[in-house]
């Protein structure tokens, strides 16, 4: 997944918060403010965001808006945070598939 660029007659021009820098998994990600957790795990190739806990399968983004808690991952050493509401901030470790403790 890509963020897009540039606009179009279809897509508005995108204005874009500055750009930060996290880390995910002990890699440094760049990202922009304003953008979700999720956001920027797609835009960096990520889309395992856990295991489930029954069966190990992988989750990531599903609903988007914080209702099916499949997105979750551990955010600056809390557990079980969804990166689909949870807005990015500079320097935020983040960390994907932990043993949630739920
Ligand atoms: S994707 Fe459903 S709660 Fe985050």
């Amino acid at each position: 997944m890509k963020r897009i660029i540039e606009g179009s007659p279809l897509i508005p021009k995108i204005e874009r918060g500055k750009k930060i820098q996290v880390i995910v998994d002990d890699k440094r990600i760049e990202a922009f403010e304003g953008e979700t957790v999720a956001a920027a795990l797609l835009t960096a190739g990520i889309t395992t965001f856990r295991h489930s806990q029954k069966n190990k399968e992988p989750r990531g983004l599903y609903c988007g808006m914080g209702i099916c808690y499949e997105c979750l991952v551990t955010i600056n050493g809390v557990h079980a945070q969804r990166a689909c509401i949870t807005t990015i901030k500079d320097g935020m470790r983040i960390e994907t598939c932990k043993e949630l403790k739920l």
